[in-house]
């Protein structure tokens, strides 16, 4: 399905796709859950991309990278949002996030705060009942607006 956004339109499964090539490159050797996820953004980079055009935005993937000390294991999303800023930046649109079976996951919940930095509450996740936005599945976010708004501004 193909669905057209405010100024991008979404080629669903063709980031599915991206997140499926990007969880067969996991490195999952504890878990043995294989996961991919890919990224359509709108914004930043330099023209180019690594992996290929849709719809006018430049695709990000990141799959995730275990480690025998367990704790220190990242996330497809980790590895998707610095390929973000290491490609140019810029916001991300839509994720699909898939396991090894090829089906979507939903994040985690450290990786929907991720994912909130890097694409605010519009930002649309693929998920088996169609698209779902982030703004959904993390409400009331903690975002750099409360920083801003609630840090400490005494002197000392
Ligand atoms: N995992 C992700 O890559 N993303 C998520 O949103 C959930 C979990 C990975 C981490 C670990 O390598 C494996 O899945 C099992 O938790």
């Amino acid at each position: 399905m193909t669905r057209e956004g405010a100024t991008l339109a979404i080629d669903w499964p063709a980031l599915r796709a991206a997140a499926q090539t990007a969880a067969r490159r996991a490195y999952a050797p504890y878990s043995r859950l294989q996961v991919g996820a890919a990224g359509l953004v709108r914004g930043g980079g330099d023209g180019g991309t690594e992996t290929g055009e849709a719809d006018g935005g430049r695709i990000v993937v990141g799959c995730n990278v275990e480690n025998a000390s367990y704790g220190l294991t990242l996330c497809a999303e980790c590895g998707l949002v610095s390929a973000l800023h290491a490609g140019g930046g810029g916001i991300l649109a839509a994720v699909s996030v898939v396991a090894g079976d090829g089906g979507p996951l939903v994040p985690c919940g450290r990786c929907r705060q991720l994912l909130m930095e890097a694409g605010g509450p519009g930002l649309l996740l693929d998920a088996d009942g169609g698209p779902r936005e982030l703004g959904t599945l993390l409400p009331d976010a903690f975002t750099g607006s409360d920083l801003a708004t609630r840090r400490d501004h005494r002197d000392g």
